[in-house]
């Protein structure tokens, strides 16, 4: 896995990919880390691919690489630990800095900053593991079904790849769909359910500021975008462009923007939506570090913007080698 692929062209910087780790979301990661990879050789850069393991910040220590792109999805990746110890090292970078994940990787933390910035965003409340047990499942799930009307959804008030997202349209699944949001984190955000088309919009930063890519329409065959909904062949249907008019998706690609600038992201990331039937985009969550995999949003927004993966992750890779280690 160490060995260095293909060095192409002299001026081709040494980079060295992150996929893998132990989080939730390793395979998904291992195949955004193959793709980058590949794309990277073929921009004309020397690449090394690396499973974050108790070798990597030795290695990275004695190495020191031009650029180093996580491709880490779910905690260390987008937690922002390995994001704060790789700038610890003098490393430069592609992507957000520890500070930003953090924003991002909190979903509760996300939705108000972006909510404050005047981007719409689903009525929640959040429960910590702790309060849940100490104030009674039974009276604060009372609580939470008469604040929020209509449909729920529960989900971990952090990670990805809709791992513990439960839908919930009968209210005596609330109780369940808590115990699976806390299995994956001690925090649990049920919010407001919004009917509508799921829309995912790439924002890239190649140095001259942030601007949104084509936003990706997604249709889930069974109507919820689960994990097996992305992950299997088949399963969804993308639309790039959407199918939405071009006002809902200048509204959406905008609201992107102001919620990677709002949360101070940096280089790459993915905002998602639901647009209602009103046409108004509703803010779900920034993903820092998102899926780039062969059946991954970004590619396909990327393809559908007219570019190609090898131009944009190259011209990542050399802006964040021309950035340094500064910090912005
Ligand atoms: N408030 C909501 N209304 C409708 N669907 C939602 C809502 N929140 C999440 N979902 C559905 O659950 C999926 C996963 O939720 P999301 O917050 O994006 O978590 P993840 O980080 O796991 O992708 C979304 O892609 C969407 O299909
Ligand atoms: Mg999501």
């Amino acid at each position: 896995m160490e060995k260095p692929q293909i060095m192409s062209d002299s001026s081709g910087l040494y980079v060295v990919v992150l996929a893998g780790g132990i989080s939730h979301e390793r395979d998904v990661s291992l195949r955004s880390g193959r793709r980058v990879a590949d794309a990277l050789v073929d921009a004309g850069h020397r690449v090394v691919l690396r499973d974050p393991d108790a070798a990597l910040l030795p290695f990275l220590a004695d190495e020191q690489p031009d650029v180093v792109f996580p491709a880490l999805h779910g905690s260390s990746g987008e937690d922002g630990s390995l994001l704060d110890l790789l700038h610890a090292l003098g490393v430069p970078t592609v992507g957000s800095t520890g500070a930003a994940a953090r924003r991002a990787w909190s979903k509760p933390v996300a939705t108000s900053l972006v909510a404050g910035a005047g981007v719409s965003v689903p009525g929640s409340i959040v429960l910590s593991h702790e309060a849940f047990r100490e104030l009674g499942a039974a009276s604060v799930l009372r609580v939470v079904r008469n604040a929020l009307e209509g449909d729920l959804v529960v989900k971990p008030g952090s990670g990805g790849s809709a791992q513990g997202v439960t839908i919930v349209d009968d209210p005596n699944d609330l109780p369940r769909a808590m115990v699976e949001a806390f299995t994956y984190d001690d925090i649990a955000i049920v919010e407001r359910r919004i009917m509508g088309t799921e829309l995912a919009v790439a924002v890239v930063d190649t140095g001259d500021g942030p601007r949104a890519l084509t936003p990706v329409e997604i249709e889930p065959a069974h109507g919820v975008y689960s994990f097996q909904a992305r992950y299997n062949a088949g399963e969804t249907t993308f639309y790039a462009p959407s199918r939405l008019n071009d006002d809902i998706t200048s509204a959406a690609a905008d609201a992107a923007v102001l919620a990677h600038r709002t949360l101070g992201l940096r280089d790459l990331s993915r905002i998602d939506f639901i647009v209602d039937e009103a046409g108004t985009p509703w803010f779900l969550e920034a993903n820092v570090i998102p899926g780039l995999t062969e059946t991954s949003l970004v590619p396909l927004a990327i393809e559908a913007s007219g570019t190609e993966a090898s131009a944009v992750y190259g011209a990542l890779v050399r802006a964040a080698a021309d950035r340094g280690t500064q910090v912005d």
